[in-house]
C-alpha cells in the first residue's frame, strides 16, 4: 500500500470516527426481503453522512417474561447493539394491515428497563432517535399509525418523516425491488430529518 493510499484509510477512518452511527432494522428476516432492498437504497441517502449497521435480531425469542433472567445473548446482543447507536431506522412490511408480529415482539424486548429491580427505568430504546419506512402494497397508512403511536410510548424520540414504498410488480417474479424516483426522493428527506434530529 502507498503512503497516500495510508494517509487515506486513516483519513476515512477519522471521518466514520465522527459520523453519527445509525442502526438498520430490516423489519423482515425473509431472504431476498424487499424491505432489506429498500434499506440498501436508505443506506446509499446516508453515504459520507453517517455510519450505518444492520441489527442481527433473527435469534431473538417470542418474549416471555419468564426468559428476561438471566438475560439471553440474543437478547444481549441486539440490546447492546441499540444502545450503541444514535438512532434506529426500521425498514417494515405491513402484515395484516399492521406491524408484523416479529418486528413488534423486538420492539417489546427492547422496551423493557435494562434493571428490571426498576420495570419504570431505561430501556436500551431510552430517548433514542427512531424512525421507520413501510414498504407494502396495501396498508401504509394503518401501519404507520401504529408506529407513530408505538414508538413515542415506547420513549424513543420519533421522526415522523416517513417514507411509503409498493413493491414494483416485475420484483415479484425477479426478487428485485426498484425504488422509484419518487420513493429515493422520500428517502433522502427521510435521511435528512434523521440526520437533524441527530446532529
Ligand atoms: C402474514 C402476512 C401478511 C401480509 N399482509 C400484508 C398486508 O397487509 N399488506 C401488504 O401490502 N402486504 C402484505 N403481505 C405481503 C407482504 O407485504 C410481502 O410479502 C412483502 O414482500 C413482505 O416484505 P419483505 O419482502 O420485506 O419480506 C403479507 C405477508 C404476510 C406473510
Amino acid at each position: 500500500m502507498s503512503i497516500l493510499d495510508t494517509f487515506k484509510k486513516i483519513f476515512k477512518k477519522e471521518e466514520e470516527k465522527e459520523m453519527k452511527n445509525i442502526l438498520f432494522i430490516a423489519g423482515s428476516l425473509r431472504e431476498g426481503s424487499f424491505n432489506h432492498q429498500l434499506a440498501a437504497n436508505a443506506e446509499k441517502a446516508l453515504e459520507g453522512k453517517a455510519n450505518v449497521t444492520y441489527l442481527n435480531w433473527k435469534d431473538v425469542p417470542v418474549f416471555s417474561q419468564d426468559l428476561e433472567t438471566p438475560v439471553l445473548p440474543a437478547v444481549q446482543a441486539v440490546r447492546d447493539a441499540v444502545v450503541a447507536a444514535d438512532a434506529i431506522w426500521i425498514f417494515s412490511p405491513a402484515y395484516n394491515f399492521a406491524i408484523p408480529g416479529s418486528v413488534k415482539n423486538l420492539l417489546d424486548w427492547l422496551s423493557r428497563a435494562l434493571d428490571l429491580s426498576d420495570t419504570t427505568g431505561a430501556s436500551a430504546l431510552q430517548d433514542k432517535v427512531s424512525t421507520v419506512s413501510v414498504l407494502a402494497n396495501g396498508g401504509h397508512e394503518q401501519v404507520a399509525e401504529a408506529y407513530r403511536n408505538l414508538m413515542p410510548f415506547i420513549r424513543t424520540n420519533f421522526v415522523d418523516e416517513l417514507t411509503f414504498a409498493k413493491v414494483n410488480d416485475s420484483a415479484w417474479a425477479d426478487g428485485k425491488f426498484v425504488a422509484t424516483e419518487d420513493v429515493l426522493a422520500q428517502l433522502d428527506k427521510q435521511a435528512e430529518a434523521l440526520l437533524a434530529a441527530i446532529n
